[in-house]
């Protein structure tokens, strides 16, 4: 188990990365967890599509006494071979935080460790969709860098719209992602 720690983290709050022997014992809890708060929740073969090939860029803040799960980030990275230059593209696809926990940085946290992850593994950019309506979720990721590239209107099932976000890390070709820095965003 790789565990990682940060000085500037509850110091009680354990931080490990997720790894495939993990699943018997935390995978029922984030899949509790992930949809607590979710409109849409996901089929267990979404988790297990990105923990099974993304295990190392997936996160969890354990609780100190019983090991419980507290937050956890999935991520993913791919290459997007229909750009020029090919674009190692980061994905934040879940998060979330046991609200008892909330506002003490664990979101923060887990999203700093995934942010290097990631970069360590030469993402150019990292993206994610929020929902317009989660203000928690928009200052977190802003606060982090997190630009808003692209409104996506009525992207979820509940009618609400959703903003792509971007973090870019390397410096990039703005003419070669369009999608990405248009002037769409409203
Ligand atoms: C969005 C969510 C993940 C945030 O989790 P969190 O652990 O409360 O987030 P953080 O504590 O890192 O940040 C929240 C606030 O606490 C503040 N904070 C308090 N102590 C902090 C510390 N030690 N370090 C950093 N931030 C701290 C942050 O500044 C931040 O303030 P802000 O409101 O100005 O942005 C959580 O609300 C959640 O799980 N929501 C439901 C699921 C969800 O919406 N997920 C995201 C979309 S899928």
């Amino acid at each position: 188990m790789d565990l990682v720690r940060s000085d500037d983290l509850p110091a009680e709050l354990r931080y490990i990365k997720y790894e495939h022997g993990l699943e018997a014992q935390y995978l029922p809890a984030i899949r509790s967890l992930i949809s607590k708060d979710l409109s849409e929740p996901y089929s267990i073969y979404v988790y297990r599509y990105f923990l099974c090939q993304w295990a190392h860029l997936c996160f969890m803040a354990l609780h100190p006494s019983d090991s419980s799960l507290i937050g956890v980030i999935v991520c993913k990275l791919e290459v997007h071979s229909a750009h020029a230059p090919p674009t190692r593209r980061g994905y934040i696809a879940m998060l979330a935080v046991a609200s008892p926990f909330r506002g003490h940085g664990v979101a923060t946290a887990l999203v700093k460790k995934a942010i290097e992850a990631m970069a360590k593994r030469s993402a150019d950019e990292i993206v994610l969709e929020r929902e317009e309506t989660n203000t928690p979720a928009m200052r977190l990721y802003e606060r982090l860098g997190f630009l808003r590239s692209k409104k996506l209107h009525r992207y979820y099932l509940n009618g609400n719209s959703a903003y792509r976000l971007v973090l870019p890390l390397k410096a990039l070709d703005l003419d070669a992602s369009p999608d990405y820095y248009g002037d769409d965003v409203v």
